[in-house]
This record gives C-alpha cells, structure tokens and sequence, in this order.
C-alpha cells in the first residue's frame, strides 16, 4: 500500500511534468504569461534563509496565490547569518503579510518573535511567522504538520510501534515532536556523535518521555532498524546539491539496510534526486518508502492557510509548482 496521500504522486517516482505540455521552458513561459501583474498594491510574502537561491517555495507560493486570487508575491530574500533582526524590523515595517524561515534562522526567529506557539516554544525552532495586529511577529512551526501529513494519511496505525529517526540536529527535533503524536510505543534516534545526541535526548526528554539515543555503530543501529516499524533520515546525506550529476550516497550502508523489517515504513527528508539511494535501496528490501517533497508542501499549506485565513488551500497546485520547479532545477533538464 503506498505511503503518498490520495491523489499525489508516488514520493519514489521520477518527477512528474505538466501533464500533456510540450517543454518546461514552455511551461514557465506560461506561467509567467498568466501571472498577475504585481501592482503598487501588492502584498508582500517571503522565505528567509540562506542560500534561498533554490528554494521551491517561491514556485509553490506564487502558483497558490495565483489559484487564490490574491494580489501578493512571495519572493526569497536571501538572509545572510546576522541580519535576520534587521531584516524583520524592515519588513514589519513594510507590512509584510508573512515570512518562512529556513536554514541557518530557524531557532534565532524563535528568539527573536513576539509570540510563539507552544509547540515552537517548545522547539526552539520557528519556520512561519505571522504578523500581529499589535505589532511585531508571531512564530510557529508548521514542518511538524507537513511531517505528519503524508503519514496520516497512509492509512498505517503507527499505535504501539517504534520509530527510529537518524541524525539529531534541528529537523530532528521537530521529527520527534511530531513522532510523540502517533502513539509509538517507543522513538529512538540515532546519532553519531554522543554530545550531539544528548543533547537532542536532554531538549526533548521532558516532552517525549518514550525517547531513547541509539549509538550509530553497527550492532546498536542494526538492532533498532529491526525493531523499527518507521525509519525517518533527518541526515543530510544522501542530498544532491544543486547540479550535482552524482547519485548520492546513502546514510545506511548495504548491511545496515539488510536489517530493516520487510515491509517497513522508510521516511528521508530530503527530496533531490526523486528518489534518493536511501528510498530505493529500502523498496528493493520490500519497504515503503515516503520523500520530503510532500513535507515540503504540506508545510508550505500551513503556513499559507495562518497567513491568508483560509481554511482550504489549493495544495494540488502547490505540488505540481513545486514538482515542475524541481524538474526544471534537475542536473538533467536540458
Ligand atoms: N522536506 C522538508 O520539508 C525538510 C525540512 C527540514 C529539513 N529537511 C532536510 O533534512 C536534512 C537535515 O536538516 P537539519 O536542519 O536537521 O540539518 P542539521 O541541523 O545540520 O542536522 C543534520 C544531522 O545529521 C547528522 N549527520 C550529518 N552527516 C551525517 C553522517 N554522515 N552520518 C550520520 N549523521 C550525520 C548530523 O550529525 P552531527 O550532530 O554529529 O553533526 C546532524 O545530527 C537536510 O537535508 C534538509 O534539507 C527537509
């Protein structure tokens, strides 16, 4: 049974096109051509991060507000390390109707908005900000959610089963966050480096109470891939950066994959190349596998929906933005 949400694509099959288009370039071209022509009246919406520069969230966006109707554009504005403060004051300032936040800022955000959500409260790390009608910004965390989507929809009962997530660093936090959801009897993580790892197992202990670290070393890590009915890799191995012509490489080696559960569910963050070498050497072992690409949008659904006030998005849209984006980035695209 697949692990991809009615509708969507398969997280391990090649990047799907615009269905019966010509080229991308073509794609873009119209795209472009339909677009609303941004007017002294437009709302501002932005990443921030750093680098930005290939970011699908501006496809992603833009193609939704498009659908919506509104008369805004999200755009990426590259942040580089120690500029966020002033960045967020000028485009409070400009009344900016929403920001994501991305890599290296995700935990200064936390410091710096007026508000948060418990749940960015309790992560340190906000990846959406709002803006308060009393000023300032309010800080949340919607990568919990888009997370979460994909696996709730899968129709598996995650009740009583364990989970092992590899890597602890920042998306590994809101991982756990979202694991402590499901009713898993037990969620493990993985991580290389002991300090690192307590220091995940010390941050998270008061709020995940079903939480153990796990060495990553052969006998340790092999035993929790067995007993594990969910293997998430928060690691940024196996990532293709941009024009990377390379396959990438895999955060489990052959032995290591040799352990997991036939039939298991395996989860990677990351979503270049479609599909990774971790998600298809898990399904050649009998496993699901789910990529980041879904978490991607779900997210980015979130976040629009706490922006604009609309119950309903059109996330379709948003996928297919997002997967045309990727496909145009892709080393192969001509
Ligand atoms: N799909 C989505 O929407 C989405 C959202 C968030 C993140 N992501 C992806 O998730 C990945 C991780 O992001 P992050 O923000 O959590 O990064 P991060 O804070 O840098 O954490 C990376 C973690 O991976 C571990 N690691 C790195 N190389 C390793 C290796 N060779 N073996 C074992 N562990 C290794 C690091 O271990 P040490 O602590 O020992 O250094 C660290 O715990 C990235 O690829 C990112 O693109 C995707």
């Amino acid at each position: 049974m697949s692990q991809t949400p009615a509708g969507a694509p398969d997280a391990t099959s090649p990047p799907v096109v615009h269905p019966g288009d010509g080229s991308l370039a073509q794609d873009a071209q119209e795209r472009c051509r339909r677009r609303s022509t941004i007017s002294g009246a437009s709302g501002l919406v932005a990443v921030l991060g750093d680098p930005v520069r290939h970011s699908l969230s501006p496809a992603m966006h833009n193609a939704a507000l498009q659908e919506l109707g509104l008369d805004w554009v999200y755009m990426a504005l590259r942040t580089p390390p120690g500029r966020l403060a002033a960045v967020l004051a000028g485009l409070e300032s400009v009344e900016c109707r929403g920001l994501n936040i991305t890599l290296p800022h995700k935990a200064e955000a936390a410091q710096l908005a007026q508000e948060l959500s418990p749940l960015a409260a309790r992560l340190g790390a906000v990846n959406t900000l709002v803006p308060r009608a009393e000023g300032g910004w309010f800080g949340t965390n919607t990568d919990v959610e888009g997370f979460l989507a994909p696996l709730r929809s899968g129709g598996v009962s995650w009740q009583g089963q364990q989970a092992l997530v590899l890597g602890n660093g920042g998306s590994a936090r809101a991982i756990v966050a979202a694991l402590t959801e499901l009713g898993l009897a037990a969620i493990l993580v993985a991580g290389r480096r002991q300090q690192n790892l307590d220091r995940l197992l010390q941050a998270c202990g008061g709020w995940a109470p079903t939480l153990e670290g796990v060495p990553w070393s052969a006998g340790p890590l092999r035993s929790a891939l067995g007993g594990s009915a969910l293997v998430v890799n928060t690691t940024p191995v196996g990532m293709a950066s941009s024009g990377d012509p390379e396959p990438a490489a895999s955060p489990l080696n052959p032995s290591d994959l040799d352990a997991l559960q036939q039939g298991a569910t395996v989860y990677d963050l990351i979503y270049t190349p479609r599909p990774t070498a971790l998600l298809q050497q898990a399904k050649v072992r009998g496993c699901r596998t789910i990529d980041g690409l879904e978490m991607l949008v779900q997210q980015g659904a979130a976040s629009l929906q706490l922006w604009t006030g609309q119950a309903v998005v059109p996330v379709n849209v948003m996928r297919q933005a997002a997967l045309e984006q990727l496909a145009a980035q892709s080393p192969t695209h001509p």
